[in-house]
């Protein structure tokens, strides 16, 4: 398959692949949603079924925990794990702080409880998520069915006070439908293009009922893999302000680089 895959897929297997090295044996890790988590997904599944390692793996959704057992990893319950020693996701925006937006996948909900409940989240992205101030992005929020309506005339009031640019909300679909996510509830994307205040907004949009959670996770991330499609990789931890750089010999083995479904 040599030659197949975007530089932008390639960035994002090396930012995975080099977060993969980061999980050692014992470990129970919360494993991310979306193309770069699946990657990330299947570079532990090689390591567990070639290199012996062993670890506990929470997923963020049904479509990561399926792929997890497919690659056999070994799943379990945040209930069974209680706590985990690393979070390893993706994410749509980061900023120099490493807030993020996150939720384009739909999975923002148990994404930001997982994260929340490890010791440490490593965020795997290419470099075009990496931007001066978040917004640009949609910023998706789960809101319950009940009262949708009500909960979305809240949101655009909201918006009115808030230091953002632009105010449009639209209701995700799902083809004629709207999208449903893993816990039964939708989401609504915040059309903002540029958020002033990110941790001003989730507080403020958290208040509102029916509202359960939004995608900006704020102090909950301390490093960043940024990937490069030409196999370059920089770890990025702002807690230590250090910058590593390392390349990944991108080898195109069958294992890994097979259908990814995601
Ligand atoms: C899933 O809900 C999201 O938070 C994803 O982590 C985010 O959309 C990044 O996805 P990609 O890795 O596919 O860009």
């Amino acid at each position: 398959m040599s030659g197949e895959l975007s530089p932008i897929d390639k960035a994002k297997f090396v930012a995975a692949k080099r977060a993969a090295e980061m999980v050692e044996d014992g470990m129970r890790v919360g494993l991310g949603t979306g193309s770069t988590a699946a990657w990330l997904v299947r570079c532990l599944g090689e390591m567990v079924r070639e290199d012996g390692l062993k670890i506990s793996c929470v997923p963020t959704s049904l479509r990561t925990a399926q792929l997890s057992r497919e690659v056999g990893l070994t799943v379990i319950s945040l209930e069974e794990a209680k706590w985990l020693d690393l979070t390893i996701d993706g994410a749509d925006e980061f900023d120099s702080e490493l807030n993020l937006i996150k939720g384009g996948g739909g999975a923002l909900l148990q994404e930001k409880i997982v994260a929340s409940a490890s010791d440490q989240m490593v965020v795997i992205a290419d470099t075009a998520k990496e931007v001066s101030r978040l917004g640009a992005f949609p910023l998706p929020i789960e809101v319950i069915p009940f009262g949708l309506s009500t909960s979305r005339a809240l949101v655009e009031e909201l918006l009115i006070s808030m230091d953002v640019m632009g105010r449009a909300v639209s209701l995700r679909m799902d083809g004629a439908a709207p999208y449903i996510t893993d816990e039964g509830n939708h989401i609504l994307d915040l059309h903002l293009t540029r958020i002033g205040n990110p941790r001003q907004l989730s507080l403020a949009l958290n208040q509102i009922p029916g509202v359960v959670e939004n995608g900006l996770f704020i102090d909950i991330c301390d490093t960043v893999v940024v990937g490069y499609g030409d196999g370059r990789v920089e770890v990025r931890d702002i807690n230590e302000g250090t910058i590593e750089t390392d390349r990944i010999d991108f080898v195109e083995t069958d294992n890994l680089f097979t259908d990814l479904g995601d």
